[in-house]
C-alpha cells in the first residue's frame, strides 16, 4: 500500500479498503505519510464522502492509534458511579459545559468532560476556564479518577495518548479547509468519546451560521452518523439538534463566558443558556439512569454552584478570585431603531476571535479578557444609537477589524419577529 494509491482510490470515487484505512491512519500518525499527502486524501474525502463502513474503519483506526481509558470502576460510598459525557460540535457563545457538568454531577453521576481548545471562530471550553486564576486543564488519569469519585465533575484536556491520530489530523484539517465534512467530523468526535470510555454520551449538534455544518440536512446526517457509531461501540448515545444561528447567551469570549456561566449557576442568566443547560442535563441524567431528577432545582437551590466550586478548587482554581477584565472596551451601536430579528453567530464568533479570544496559529496564547458582550437578543427592541455590542480586548489595534466584521451582524427591522427559533430543534436516538 502506498499513499498515492490510497489518494487515487478516493479521488476516483471508489471505496477505501479496511487495510488501506488502517495503513494510512497509522502511517500518518507515525510520520510516514507526509502532511501534503494526508491533506490531499482529506480533500478527496471531503469531496467524495465515505460509506458507513469506511467511517467505522476510520474511527476504529483513530481509536487504535492511542490507548482507551476506563471509568467503569468509579465508586462512591461503595456504589458504582454511572458516567455520562456531553459533546458539542462547536458553536459561538457555547459555554454550556460550564454550568452543565456541575448540574449533572450534583445528582450523583460522574461527568468526565474531556474538552478542547478554540478552533477557528468557535470558542474552547479549556480556554474559557483558564481565565480563572490558578485553574489547570492538565490532569493525570489518577487525578481525574479521584476528582470524579470525590466531586463528580471534571473538565480537563485529553491526554496525549487519547486518539493521537485525531489530534494530528485535526490540526491539519484546520489549516487545509477540510473541517467541513460529515465523515471527518463524526469520526473525529466519536473516536475521542469512544476511547474515553464513557458509559453514555449526549451530543449537541449545532445547526446554523455559527456551526461547522450550517445546513440542517447535513447536521442531521452528522447526528445520525455519530449516534450509530456510539451505539455500535456500546455507548448509550443520543443527540439534540440545536440552534446556532444566533450566539448562545449574551457573551462570546473567555472570561466573559465564565462570568455568564456563574450567573446561570447562581440561578439567573440568559434564558437560552438556561434552557439548553436544562435540556441537555435531562438527556444526560436519563442516559445515566437517573429518572426523577430536576436539573432546574439544582440551579435554583445552589447545589450545582457548590459542585462548581468544588470542581474549580480541585483543579487549582480560586472560585472567588476576580476574573480578568479587558483594559480596553469599545461599543458598537445600533444604526436604526426597531426589533432585533437576527444576530449572526458566525460574525460574532469571528469578531471575538479577531479581538484575541482565539488563536491564529496553533499553540498561541489566547487573551483571557477578550470577547464580545451583546446587549440584545432576537426579539428585543433597540433604539438607534444605543449599544448593541461591547468589544473587549487587551490590544485596541484590533477594534477596527472586529467592528468591520460586526457591521452587518445584526438585522434590525421595524416590526417584531413573528417567531423566534426554538433552541432545541430535534432529538435523535
Ligand atoms: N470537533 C471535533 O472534535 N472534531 C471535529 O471534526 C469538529 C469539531
Amino acid at each position: 500500500i502506498h499513499a498515492t494509491s490510497v489518494i487515487a482510490t478516493k479521488r476516483d470515487g471508489a471505496e477505501l479498503t479496511t487495510p488501506q484505512i488502517d495503513w494510512v491512519v497509522d502511517a500518518y500518525t507515525r510520520g510516514d505519510v507526509a502532511p501534503e499527502q494526508m491533506s490531499s486524501l482529506l480533500m478527496a474525502i471531503v469531496l467524495r464522502g465515505m460509506t458507513r463502513r469506511e467511517i467505522d474503519d476510520w474511527t476504529r483506526a483513530m481509536i487504535d492509534s492511542g490507548t482507551r481509558m476506563d471509568f467503569s470502576g468509579l465508586r462512591r460510598g461503595g456504589a458504582v458511579l454511572p458516567t455520562v459525557d456531553k459533546h458539542s460540535t462547536g458553536g459561538v457563545g457555547d459555554k454550556i459545559t460550564l454550568p452543565l457538568a456541575p448540574v449533572v454531577a450534583s445528582f450523583g453521576v460522574a461527568v468526565p468532560q474531556l474538552s478542547g481548545r478554540g478552533l477557528g471562530h468557535t470558542g474552547g471550553t479549556l480556554d474559557k476556564l483558564e481565565s480563572i486564576p490558578g485553574w489547570r486543564a492538565d490532569l493525570t488519569t489518577a487525578e481525574m479518577h479521584a476528582q470524579l469519585e470525590n466531586v463528580g465533575a471534571v473538565i480537563c484536556a485529553a491526554g496525549a495518548d487519547l486518539a493521537p491520530a485525531d489530534r494530528k489530523l485535526y490540526a491539519l484539517r484546520d489549516v487545509t479547509g477540510t473541517v467541513e465534512s460529515v465523515p471527518l467530523i463524526a469520526s473525529s468526535i466519536m473516536s475521542k468519546k469512544i476511547a474515553e470510555g464513557t458509559g453514555a454520551l449526549v451530543l449537541d449538534v449545532k445547526v446554523g451560521s455559527g456551526a461547522f455544518l450550517p445546513d440542517e440536512a447535513l447536521a442531521r446526517q452528522l447526528a445520525q452518523t455519530m449516534v450509530s457509531l456510539g451505539v455500535d461501540a456500546g455507548v448509550r448515545t443520543t443527540a439534540l439538534l440545536t440552534d446556532m444561528d444566533s450566539p448562545l447567551g449574551l457573551t462570546a469570549g473567555n472570561a466573559v463566558e465564565v462570568a455568564e456561566s456563574l450567573e446561570v449557576l447562581a440561578g439567573g442568566g440568559p434564558s437560552d443558556v438556561v434552557e439548553l443547560t436544562i435540556a441537555l442535563a435531562r438527556e444526560m441524567l436519563d442516559a445515566a439512569g437517573v429518572l426523577d431528577a430536576d436539573p432546574a432545582a439544582a440551579l435554583a437551590d445552589g447545589s450545582a454552584m457548590d459542585t462548581w466550586r468544588a470542581m474549580i478548587t480541585a483543579q487549582g482554581g480560586d472560585p472567588d478570585a476576580p476574573l480578568p477584565r479587558a483594559p480596553h472596551t469599545d461599543d458598537v451601536t445600533a444604526q436604526t431603531s426597531g426589533y432585533v430579528h437576527r444576530i449572526d453567530a458566525r460574525a460574532v464568533g469571528d469578531a471575538a476571535w479577531l479581538l484575541g479570544a482565539g488563536r491564529s496559529r496553533p499553540g498561541e496564547a489566547v487573551q483571557a479578557s477578550a470577547g464580545v458582550v451583546m446587549h440584545a437578543k432576537p426579539g428585543d427592541r433597540i433604539s438607534a444609537g444605543s449599544p448593541l455590542f461591547t468589544l473587549h480586548t487587551q490590544t485596541p489595534e484590533r477594534f477596527d477589524a472586529a467592528r468591520a466584521r460586526l457591521d452587518e451582524a445584526a438585522v434590525i427591522l421595524p416590526d417584531s419577529p413573528s417567531a423566534i427559533r426554538p433552541i432545541v430543534l430535534d432529538r435523535i436516538g
